[in-house]
């Protein structure tokens, strides 16, 4: 892992991946010395994936692009909370299968957003009555994409239960406590923290520590306690993710896909 400090604009558009090459003159980038890395390759080299699970996998990456995609989001938001939510469940569990499973269902869980009007997705201002009540179909919708494939059962239930609160104040059952899938309340709290600490069209992302701050506070309301003590205790780790992850700041340049090894594609970057 290379040394970062999160530099953040344009000035230096002739600076490429010492990994992978592209461009990441329009993205933030991490610098040791001379050596430079995009996020791709920082997430690539954090992800847990086994050899004999690349199909499966690339198959699942495949999707989650895709809605990445749709929301013209840049960088790799659905890769990058699946392997912060990892970074979490390697704290209690071995089980490869279990883990899997949660990468899995961190990675697609918005994949129902697919069934939401562009009008209502990619409204810039808040959402109307209506529109708010479409919009939380959305983890039965991707459970109804995703409940068929035999590989994706457990992961389905995540993405069907991935905004449940703690407290059973949530949607779309209602349900709480242990009656949440593990893996979507350890989910639950690494996408608050990405979707504080990011860019919005009407905001600029929130520190590090604000977020933690927040997520400590609703422990044991939105949150299970469990979830947030290891969240506390992978703090180093999870800061270190958020201070390279490529930014809306960059709006300026257009967005253009971003490919892995098989030349599949895997999100979103600045150009
Ligand atoms: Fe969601």
């Amino acid at each position: 892992m290379l040394p970062y400090t999160g530099m953040m604009g344009n000035t230096k558009p002739h600076l490429t991946c010492r990994h992978c090459g592209t461009s990441i003159g329009g993205s933030p980038y991490l610098r040791a010395g001379k050596e430079y890395g995009c996020e791709g390759c920082f997430l690539k080299a954090r992800q847990w994936v086994e050899s004999s699970d690349a199909e499966h996998h690339a198959l699942a990456e495949a999707l989650a692009a895709a809605l990445d995609l749709r929301e013209r989001e840049p960088g790799f938001p659905s890769k990058r909370v699946a392997c912060h939510t990892l970074v979490l469940a390697r704290r209690f569990t071995n089980d490869r299968e279990q883990l899997r499973q949660i990468y899995w269902g961190a990675l697609l869980h918005d994949v129902g957003k697919i069934g939401i009007p562009d009008a209502i997705l990619l409204k810039p201002g808040p959402l109307a009555q209506a529109e708010r009540e479409l919009m939380r179909t959305h983890p039965e919708k991707g459970h109804a994409i995703l409940a068929g494939v035999p590989f994706l059962q457990d992961a389905a239930q995540i993405v069907l239960s991935h905004e449940e609160h703690f407290d059973g104040g949530g949607y779309p059952r209602g349900l709480a406590g242990e009656a949440i899938p593990f893996g979507a309340r350890l989910f639950a709290v690494i996408d608050t923290l990405d979707a504080m600490t990011s860019d919005r069209p009407y905001r600029r992302g929130l520190p590090f520590d604000s977020a933690m701050a927040e997520i400590q506070r609703f422990a044991g309301s939105q949150f299970d306690p469990t979830a947030v003590e290891a969240f506390i205790a992978e703090e180093r780790v999870l800061r270190e993710m958020v201070a390279v992850k490529c930014s809306a700041a960059w709006a300026g340049a257009p967005l253009v896909s971003a490919r892995g090894e098989r030349g599949n594609l895997v999100g979103l970057q600045r150009s």
